[in-house]
């Protein structure tokens, strides 16, 4: 195997707050190694079009504490396709980097894993998305400051929904999975979540209008993983319109409110953490792994493993919103 002397970085897929603070820990890991670091910007994109530059350690001042990406990011279709995926190999090669790491969620993951296995080259992942969606970690940078952004919106929407006495149906992102949704309405003490992880078969709006949402309570307000399965906060509202026409219903979409931000303290020391480990994996040898956290320690998860979907929402979660919402 070729000793690494030289590490490419680069964020890809949407920004996630925390993804500085790894690109620090990376950079700043590597340098305190020997290795010198290139900054790839605009994910795999770059990468195809050679925009790729020199990064010290100073590159990485003062942004810990900021969202979003310094490299900048991009969901590239090229690089779904072997002509851009060979350019972008031998772009790397002419840069002189030896190894990658890769800062994304499932869809970088995806892209990382296919590279690897089609050129000889060592790379390491790392979770960056706010759907916690990856298998082989417990938690995924940006995930904790998204919940906390959805708290705070969820706070302030609690006292329209309580003065007007209003159902509410609140969209949060997710992309396929309902941990946002899921979490998000255990701290807010939501009267729902209405994920796709609990669809098999179920009417959740059903379920919950029957079950009378909160007793003591005229509003209420539910939290809806963005998903086709659940129909969406406006395909809920539009049923509750038709269907249970007593109830006065309200929809907010959160949208892109809950990519940005600056990253809670949870977010920075697990991106610091992680990006530290991605240093340390490649030192050891390892190659096309994530780099994740459970029960407090760092795991190395092969990517096709980090991409098996086995993670999956607690069930007692979901049993717990049913209980504090009686
Ligand atoms: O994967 C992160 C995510 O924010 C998902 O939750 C969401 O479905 C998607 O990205 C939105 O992507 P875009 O910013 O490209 O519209």
């Amino acid at each position: 195997m070729a000793t690494i002397k030289c590490i490419g970085i680069l964020t890809s897929g949407g920004d996630a707050p925390g993804m500085n603070a790894a690109i620090r820990a990376v950079t700043r890991t590597a340098r305190f190694n020997g290795w010198s670091v290139k900054g790839i910007m605009r994910g795999y994109k770059g990468l195809i079009t050679g925009e790729i530059i020199e990064f010290h350690s100073n590159s990485v001042s003062n942004i810990i504490q900021r969202g979003g990406t310094i490299l900048k990011t991009a969901r590239c279709n090229e690089f779904k396709t072997a002509e851009g995926r060979e350019t972008a190999f031998q772009n790397m090669k002419k840069e002189g980097i030896d190894a990658l790491v890769v800062i994304g969620g499932d869809g970088t993951i995806t892209g990382a894993k296919i590279f690897a296995e089609e050129f000889d080259i060592p790379i390491v992942g790392l979770p960056g998305t706010i759907d916690n969606d990856l298998s082989g970690t417990d938690t995924t940078i940006g995930y904790d400051t998204a919940l906390n952004t959805i708290v705070d919106a969820v706070d302030k929407l609690r006292d329209t929904a309580t003065s007007h006495e209003r159902l509410f149906f609140v969209e949060v992102m997710g992309h396929t999975a309902g941990y946002l949704a899921l979490n998000g309405a255990i701290a807010t003490g939501a009267e729902a979540a209405i994920i796709p992880e609990a669809e098999t078969g179920n009417d959740q709006l059903k379920a919950l209008i029957d079950n009378g949402f909160r007793k003591s309570k005229n509003s209420a307000i539910v939290l809806v993983a963005e998903n086709p399965a659940t129909g969406g906060a406006i395909g809920l509202a539009k049923r509750v319109e038709e269907e249970y026409p007593q109830y006065d219903a309200r929809v907010t979409i959160l949208g892109h409110l809950q990519r940005g931000g600056s990253p809670t303290a949870a977010d920075r020391i697990l991106a610091s953490r992680l990006g530290a480990a991605a240093i340390e994996a490649l030192k050891e040898g390892q190659r096309n792994i994530m780099v994740g956290i459970k029960n407090g320690e760092i795991t190395y998860t092969p990517f096709c493993q980090a991409l098996s979907h086995t993670k999956t929402v607690k069930q007692s979660n979901i049993e717990l919103v049913k209980i504090l919402s009686i």
